[in-house]
């Protein structure tokens, strides 16, 4: 995907994009924007395609009855976080989570998400590359990204 130069977006931007471009799954969706004015310094088209990511992960996920809550917010990660998480430099950030109740992951799987090509589903229904695609733009974004799953507990990142 070609980069757009980096520019002020609004970090319900991509939340809403996403959420008018897919049908979402399950018997509710819910997005939780409660800071409208809060900016993030990216490529809109790079941001929102995350997001259509891990919502089609999310819908993938809850099949026909689950639900699926996105939520931005501002976080300020502290030195105590950032000396226990790789790489994270302390300051201001956007937070934006997907949320869902659907199959989530065992520790194996969890272990190996954001592997380019490792997926658990079939043969044309998944390439494996969302969640690879989603750490490179976040990344190059100066952010971060984790994920936290429990089998039948349903999965956020
Ligand atoms: N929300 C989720 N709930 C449960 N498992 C998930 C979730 N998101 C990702 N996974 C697991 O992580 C794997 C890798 O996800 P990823 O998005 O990289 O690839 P994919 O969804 O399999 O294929 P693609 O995104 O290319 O269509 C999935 O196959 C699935 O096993
Ligand atoms: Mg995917």
């Amino acid at each position: 995907m070609r980069r757009a130069p980096e520019q002020p977006v609004p970090a319900s931007a991509p939340v809403q994009a996403t959420a008018a471009a897919q049908p979402l799954g399950g018997e509710a969706a819910s997005i939780v924007v409660p800071d409208a004015s809060l900016f993030v310094t990216a490529d809109p088209t790079q941001i929102t395609q995350v997001l259509i990511n891990l919502v089609v992960n999310a819908r993938d996920a809850v099949s026909e009855r689950g639900r699926i809550l996105i939520e931005v917010d501002r976080v300020d990660l502290d030195e105590a976080y950032a000396s226990k998480h790789f790489d994270v430099v302390p300051g201001h950030y956007a937070l934006v989570s997907v949320s869902d109740d659907g199959s989530g992951m065992s520790a194996d799987v969890l272990a190996q998400a954001f592997e380019p090509f490792f997926t658990t589903k079939s043969p044309g229904e998944g390439t494996g590359l969302g969640l690879s695609v989603c750490y490179g733009i976040v990344r190059q974004a100066g952010g971060h990204i984790l994920l936290y799953s429990e089998p039948g507990q349903g999965t956020a990142d």
